[in-house]
């Protein structure tokens, strides 16, 4: 372990490994999200808070994740950028993309707006009157839709949302390839088919979530 801590190597590689658990998250809440189109959130919002013990087991699991992730991906930029000065010419690498240059801010975007997101969402304190845990639905579940609607009907809180999901599509553009890059999970043969597929979950992902705050911004789901 602690040479895996020590090697530049090692923790590009838990830096990989925990941005793919994060990749796992992301896919399982977009498909949990997607309930809303067909009137399902609230009960599977109510589904998962009946599984205390799962919900806080992943919790802790994804806090340490992300925690890695940050910790370690902070460090090696870090070090990037004092073994490498931006105005060397040698920074302008042929592979190096705009994902790929933005990683650490489009991270740090991410990392802002999940503050904001569990702030609504999860806390429920930025638009109380809203509040999933204050208002109940016909069937007497906490309604998490009326929540979602009304916070993303505001269009200050839908941009934050859109330009999340955006700088969301970015980082995942580049860091899905890149992971299975690190971990030697591709060989010159399969190198263009995780490259393709990377890029292609990356904008399903993307149009997966930006399509709640799109439509909801429309009009065309109403609570
Ligand atoms: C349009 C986009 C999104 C919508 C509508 C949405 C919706 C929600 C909702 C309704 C909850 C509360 C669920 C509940 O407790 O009943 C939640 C929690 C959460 N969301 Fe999102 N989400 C979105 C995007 C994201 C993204 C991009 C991420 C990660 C980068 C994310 C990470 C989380 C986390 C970590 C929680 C807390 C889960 C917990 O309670 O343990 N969400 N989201």
């Amino acid at each position: 372990m602690k040479e895996l801590l020590n090697s530049c190597v090692g923790r590009k590689m838990l830096v990989a490994v925990s941005g793919q658990f994060m990749v796992l998250f992301i896919i399982v809440h977009v498909l949990g999200n997607s309930t809303i189109f067909f009137g399902g959130l609230n009960a599977y919002a109510e589904k998962l808070h009946s599984l205390p013990l799962l919900v806080w087991k992943t919790r802790i699991f994804m806090s340490i994740i992300l925690a890695v992730h940050v910790f370690f991906s902070i460090q090696i930029t870090l070090e990037n950028w004092k073994s490498k000065p931006a105005n060397y010419a040698v920074t302008k690498n042929l592979r190096s993309t705009f994902a790929s240059r933005t990683m650490i801010w489009t991270g740090a975007l991410i990392g802002t707006f999940l503050v904001f997101h569990l702030l609504h969402f999860t806390f429920q304190i930025i638009n109380p009157s809203f509040a999933a845990s204050a208002n109940m639905d016909a069937l007497g579940t906490p309604d998490v839709t009326l929540m979602v609607i009304s916070g993303l009907q505001h269009f200050v809180s839908s941009f934050i949302y859109i330009a999340a999901m955006i700088a969301l599509a970015l980082h995942l553009f580049h860091g899905i390839q890149s992971s299975f890059q690190t971990l030697g999970l591709n060989s010159e043969r399969t190198m263009s088919f995780i490259t393709k597929t990377g890029s292609v979950a990356a904008i399903i992902l993307f149009l997966g979530y930006i399509a709640i705050p799109v439509i909801i911004l429309l009009g065309l789901l109403k609570g």
